[in-house]
């Protein structure tokens, strides 16, 4: 079975207006999300990779997995005020106001080769913000990949330098 069979479409959710994609049915179906990170993970074949990263908090839910998968090092990028070491920060501005996401100074070294997962590309305001961090650490981005593509918000003009992977996209 496709596995745009496991995303969930809730209308009006967080708000009015919002059409949502749950990914929570493909997380309680073992084979689906199993077959989900093998195609993540194959999409890295014959890559050399340093770190991935995963962004908070639903880009952790693989994130995590991937880096396992290829061996390597995980990095978690998280919104304001979690990380306890020191940070360096980026801000990127939302529908209304601005949102901010931060990552260790010491969490990727210079030249590091890092992929950056997160579950969906939708306005690519949130991936911009993450690929600054790593570049500003001087990491060198691999690949940014998600569970989904929402490509008619045109995410990837923001990020046109960077190779991007999707599972799925609508
Ligand atoms: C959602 C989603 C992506 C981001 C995509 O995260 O998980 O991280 O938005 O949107 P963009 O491409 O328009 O920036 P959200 O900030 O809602 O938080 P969450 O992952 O903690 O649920
Ligand atoms: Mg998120």
């Amino acid at each position: 079975m496709s596995l745009k069979n496991y995303i969930l479409d809730i209308q009006g959710f967080p708000k009015e207006g919002i059409l949502f994609k749950d990914i929570t049915p493909l997380l309680i179906n073992a084979d689906a999300s199993k077959n989900c990170l093998k195609i993540l993970v194959s999409s890295l074949k014959d890559k050399k990779i340093d770190k991935v990263i995963g962004v908070e908090s639903r880009g952790f839910l693989f994130g995590m997995l991937i880096a396992q998968e290829v061996n390597v090092g995980f990095v978690p990028v998280r919104k304001p005020n979690k990380l306890p070491y020191k940070t360096i920060s980026a801000t990127y501005d939302l529908e209304y106001g601005t949102d901010t996401l931060e990552i260790h100074i010491d969490a990727i070294q210079k030249g590091d080769r890092v992929v950056i997962h997160d579950d969906v590309l939708a306005t690519g305001g949130t991936i911009k913000a993450v690929c600054e961090l790593v570049e500003r650490l001087g990491g060198e981005i691999v690949q940014c990949n998600f569970i989904m593509e929402l490509s008619f918000l045109n995410g990837r003009e923001k990020v046109k330098e960077q190779e991007i992977f999707a599972v799925i996209r609508y």
